[in-house]
């Protein structure tokens, strides 16, 4: 077992990718805190991994929210007294020309997707500094990598993710904890389809065609699942990755590498 008894905060675990972390890591041995503002989702996620035998708590948090994210690391210290493992996944799309993207918008996709990993390592790194041991990792993305079309926002939050998790990985390798990223591309999930959904809308065609147009960026020519990007999240919390700080792992289908 990879991950045996470690501690792990896991945010936006009700759904998708976080949900596939979720269970992956209860057969792999860990203590797992999941954490969404989605308490359906949540609930139901903590089901699955009971059932493979782990040890494990939902808390309701919403990242973007400093007294939600001080509370949900309280719980898990009073309740299992370390943190060895942080996972910041919970984030959200918004598609569109930036002439149409709101400040509601704007503040929606910053906040949960950049504002929402601050609060979680601000609150977090402080006891993975007295236990001088900690990995954090981060949900990037291929937008994290390049401009994609209708994504201005979105990709903002993720070049960002990107830039807080090298900038870290300088402050807290004195500390013996790793700070890396995982960049998915496109991943089979709730995220995926509702984006697919509205460009489609938007542009007047079938679902099915923008579905392809997405399957075709990587060369594989078919989305992930979420069980593949969980996988890499698997590996950059293990000690597999002890020699890895500051670093993406980029897990796209090859969408990049044309
Ligand atoms: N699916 C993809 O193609 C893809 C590609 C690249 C990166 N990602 C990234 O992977 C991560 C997981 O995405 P997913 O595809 O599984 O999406 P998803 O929508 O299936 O799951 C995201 C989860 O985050 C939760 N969440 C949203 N706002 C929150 C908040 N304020 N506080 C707490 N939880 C909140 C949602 O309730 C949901 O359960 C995200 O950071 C996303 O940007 C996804």
């Amino acid at each position: 077992m990879r991950v045996k008894d470690k501690i792990v905060i896991l945010t936006g675990a009700a759904s998708g990718i976080g949900r596939a972390t979720a269970v992956l890591f209860a057969k792999e041995g860990a203590k797992l805190v999941l954490s969404d503002i989605n308490e359906d989702g949540g609930e139901e996620t903590l089901q699955l991994v009971k059932k493979e035998g782990a040890d494990a708590i939902f808390l309701k948090c919403d990242v973007t929210k400093g007294d939600d994210v001080k509370e949900m690391v309280e719980k898990t210290l009073e309740k299992y007294g370390k943190i060895d493992i942080l996972i910041n996944n919970a984030g959200v799309v918004r598609v569109g020309q930036i002439e149409d993207m709101s400040e509601e918008e704007y503040d929606l996709l910053l906040g949960v997707n950049l504002k929402g990993p601050y609060f979680c390592c601000h609150y977090v790194v402080p006891h993975m500094k007295k236990q001088k041991s900690g990995v954090i990792i981060n949900l990037a993305s291929v937008a994290g990598h390049i401009g994609q079309v209708n994504h201005a926002l979105y990709c903002s939050t993720k070049h960002g993710v990107r830039g807080m998790t090298k900038a870290l990985a300088l402050d807290l390798a004195p500390y013996n904890i790793r700070v890396n990223s995982v960049s998915p591309g496109a991943t089979d999930t709730p995220m995926l389809v509702s984006d697919v959904t509205k460009q489609a809308k938007d542009r007047g065609v079938a679902f099915e065609v923008v579905k392809k147009e997405f399957e075709e960026e990587g060369v594989m020519g078919r989305w992930a699942t979420p069980e593949e990007i969980a996988y890499g999240i698997l590996f950059l919390a293990s000690d597999e990755s002890s020699y890895m700080t500051g670093a993406d792992l980029l897990l796209d289908g090859g969408w990049t590498a044309r």
